[in-house]
């Protein structure tokens, strides 16, 4: 046999292997029951729309009365919901903490407060095109970030950059109502007066003097009545108890700054609750590989960079790829690698998923040509 005999047979022997394996159904004890629970779809109205900054809305969603949810289902502040959205005829998702009390959900009404993002198709989707009377579905509440009367110590710190403000709004309501009891003072970084979210209600909360406080620093102009700068040690120091819980959501270069303060004050890892909502990745270099997506009644083949998910990638083509938390938290994604090497960020696999070639495709990046099986 000569070379390029031996190459063709090769590549048809793996052909078949790929074949046969997509070929596999999923048995259904690897179905996590939970999975198929936050999946389910409520169909909202949005009812209002309040300009908070001048990049930061706050959407109000009613349950649509007309339609087969007429109410929304509980949430514990710090839990997100997932919007699904058609831009440009392709299906996308993308998961918004609730802003809003948990109270509020018992009259069937969420809020989630968005912020434009440089390139972000969906928040600047959300901003510019979507209006009062608008319909929007959403997914049932979810995530496990938040605080527990039952694990957490009542001194609460939350550490907030930017738009991470958004589930401690929640939390601050949810103390005020009662719904837990515990102290609460937020740590709110900003970089300017213009850019702090929520200003009229975090005023009347504060001075309310009751057991939540906010405490805001912003990073790039002095004003009165404010911090200047990061947040630091001493700014910290004051509100530190022999025991606290710590939830902090922002951007990771605050994490990493915050991680180091903790640490000065000995608190417990375990003590430390972060909200994720970003899964990134610096390859270093820069390359393009070939995604082949096997869906039940079609093969398609699309380009998917290193530096992107594989989910991105396809939701890029127009793959309707499923999708909630987009940090391999829920494990709604999953599917399975036929062929290829991907890089997981941030994320675990169980072991019943990882013997079965399971991925997690919205926190997976390519490291090779990509063959990937869709449930869809
Ligand atoms: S979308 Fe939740 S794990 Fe991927």
């Amino acid at each position: 046999m000569d070379t390029t005999e031996k190459i063709a047979k090769l590549k048809k022997e793996r052909e078949e292997i790929i074949e046969s394996a997509s070929k596999r159904v999923p048995e259904d004890t690897y179905i996590d029951k939970e999975v198929k629970k936050i999946s389910s779809i409520y169909h909202t109205i949005i009812t209002d729309i309040k300009e908070e900054t001048k990049d930061v809305k706050t959407f109000t969603l009613s349950a649509d009365k007309n339609s087969s949810t007429p109410n929304l289902a509980p949430f514990k502040a710090g839990q997100y919901i997932t919007i699904h959205l058609n831009i440009d005829s392709s299906p996308v998702t993308r998961a918004y903490s609730l802003s809003s009390s948990p109270s509020l959900a018992n009259k069937d009404i969420y809020k989630i407060t968005i912020k434009r993002v440089e390139n972000g198709l969906v928040s600047n989707y959300m901003l510019d095109n979507m209006k009062v009377g608008d319909p929007l579905d959403v997914s049932k509440p979810a995530g496990e970030f938040g605080y527990s009367m039952i694990k957490d110590e009542e001194n609460v710190i939350a550490i907030a950059g930017g738009s991470g403000i958004t589930p401690f709004m929640s939390l601050a309501y949810a103390i005020l109502e009662e719904i837990y009891n515990c102290n609460l003072t937020v740590f709110y970084s900003v970089r300017t007066y213009d850019d702090i979210i929520f200003k009229k209600e975090i005023e009347e909360i504060n001075k309310k003097k009751k057991n939540v406080k906010f405490v805001i620093t912003l990073t790039r102009e002095e004003k009165e009545g404010f911090l200047h700068g990061h947040l630091t040690k001493e700014m910290l120091e004051p509100y530190v108890k022999e025991f606290n819980t710590v939830l902090m959501c922002g951007p990771k270069d605050l994490y990493r700054s915050m991680n180091e303060i903790l640490n000065e004050f000995n608190i417990p890892r375990k003590s430390v609750h972060y909200e994720n909502f970003f899964v990134e990745y610096e390859p270093a270099e820069k390359l393009e590989y070939k995604l082949k997506v096997v869906m039940k009644d079609k093969v398609e083949e699309i380009t998917c960079k290193n530096d992107e998910t594989l989910l991105v990638a396809m939701e890029r083509a127009g793959i309707p790829a499923p999708s909630l938390c987009r940090v391999g938290e829920c494990g709604y994604c999953r599917s399975i690698l036929l062929d290829g090497k991907v890089k997981m960020i941030g994320a675990s696999l169980k072991k019943a998923e990882a013997e079965n070639d399971y991925i997690h495709p919205c926190v997976s990046f390519p490291d090779s040509d990509i063959v990937l099986k869709l449930d869809i």
